[in-house]
């Protein structure tokens, strides 16, 4: 990726415009983010969360990479701390009898230790906590890895309300800089989230991206630019994200549909074009 594909948050914290994600990889994902990185993508997401993802696999596929001509600063790695009940209790990543701040620090050795570095450039807390009394003891805990130079931002993820958002943003010491939501018609594409991320440098990270969105890919006026453009849909759809300040996660297996979601920075839809998709976005 060319440095312009890139965008930095308020820490300044340069994150790629399309984040490879590792998910649901089980044993082909060493193999799969070892491709990911080879073919160009320079930002990984995972998270300390067995269920769903083989973070010890992320680690192996980033490890093949690197060498002479790319470094570990060269790749944003984020990772993500899921509080118990988003865990599979026969899979629990750290003691499930310890406190939160102590299941924090836990998740977070187990990433560096299954990513094989010393920092994460990105820990992001999987899902709100309802009882924000919780929230403040997992985000102290946060803060306390961000203080020792463990995490270079913090974030959240699955946080639709924007009453909550707010009030964790003036509540915490270390201000969240990522928002990792699903972008789908259910939540207005989080029209009001997103404001509030762009005015306080949050970069706003979009999942489902394209499964939760089929009648935005075959609208016909999707259809009628991807045939302007001879990009397919979705190359035009992922473009368009990123022209409005969307990082979105592609979690691709094919090496097709690789090097189609990388080719994105290759044109550039005009205003107008941008304007005729921000149309399509309606809840
Ligand atoms: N924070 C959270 O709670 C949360 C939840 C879900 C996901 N995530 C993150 O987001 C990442 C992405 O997950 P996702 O749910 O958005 O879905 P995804 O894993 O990216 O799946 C996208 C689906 O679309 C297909 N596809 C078709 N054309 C494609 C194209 N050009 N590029 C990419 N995919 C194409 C893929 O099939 P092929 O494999 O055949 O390309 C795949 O079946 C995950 O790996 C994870 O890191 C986070």
């Amino acid at each position: 990726m060319r440095t312009t594909d890139f965008v930095a948050s308020a820490f300044g914290v340069k994150t790629p415009k399309l984040i490879y994600g590792t998910a649901w990889k089980k044993d082909r994902t060493a193999r799969l983010v070892e491709q990911a990185i080879k073919l160009g993508f320079r930002g990984l997401d995972t998270a300390c969360q067995p269920k769903h993802y083989q973070e010890e696999g992320v680690g192996a596929g980033l490890a093949a990479c690197l060498g002479p001509g790319l470094e570990r600063a060269d790749i944003y790695l984020q990772s993500k701390f899921t509080p118990p009940d988003g865990q599979d209790p026969e899979r629990m990543p750290y003691d499930p009898a310890a406190d939160l701040a102590e299941q924090l620090t836990q998740s977070f050795n187990a990433s560096l230790r299954n990513l094989r570095t010393t920092y994460l450039d990105g820990l992001v807390l999987h899902s709100p906590l309802r009882d924000e009394a919780r929230l403040m003891e997992v985000w102290s805990a946060m803060e306390a890895v961000f203080d020792s130079g463990g995490a270079r931002q913090l974030g959240i993820s699955n946080c639709y309300a924007l009453d909550y958002l707010e009030r964790l943003y003036g509540r915490a010491r270390i201000k969240p800089a990522i928002v990792q939501n699903r972008f789908y018609a259910e939540t207005g594409y989080d029209r009001n989230i997103r404001t509030f991320c762009r005015q306080h440098g949050i970069i706003y990270q979009s999942f489902w991206t394209l499964t939760a969105n089929p009648k935005i890919l075959s609208h016909a006026k999707l259809q009628a630019l991807a045939s302007a453009y001879e990009r397919t849909p979705a190359q035009v759809f992922f473009r368009y994200l990123t022209q409005v300040g969307i990082v979105p996660l592609t979690g691709t297996t094919s090496e097709t549909h690789m090097k189609e979601d990388l080719a994105i920075f290759d044109f550039e839809l005009t205003a107008t074009k941008c304007d005729a998709m921000s149309d399509l976005l309606v809840p």
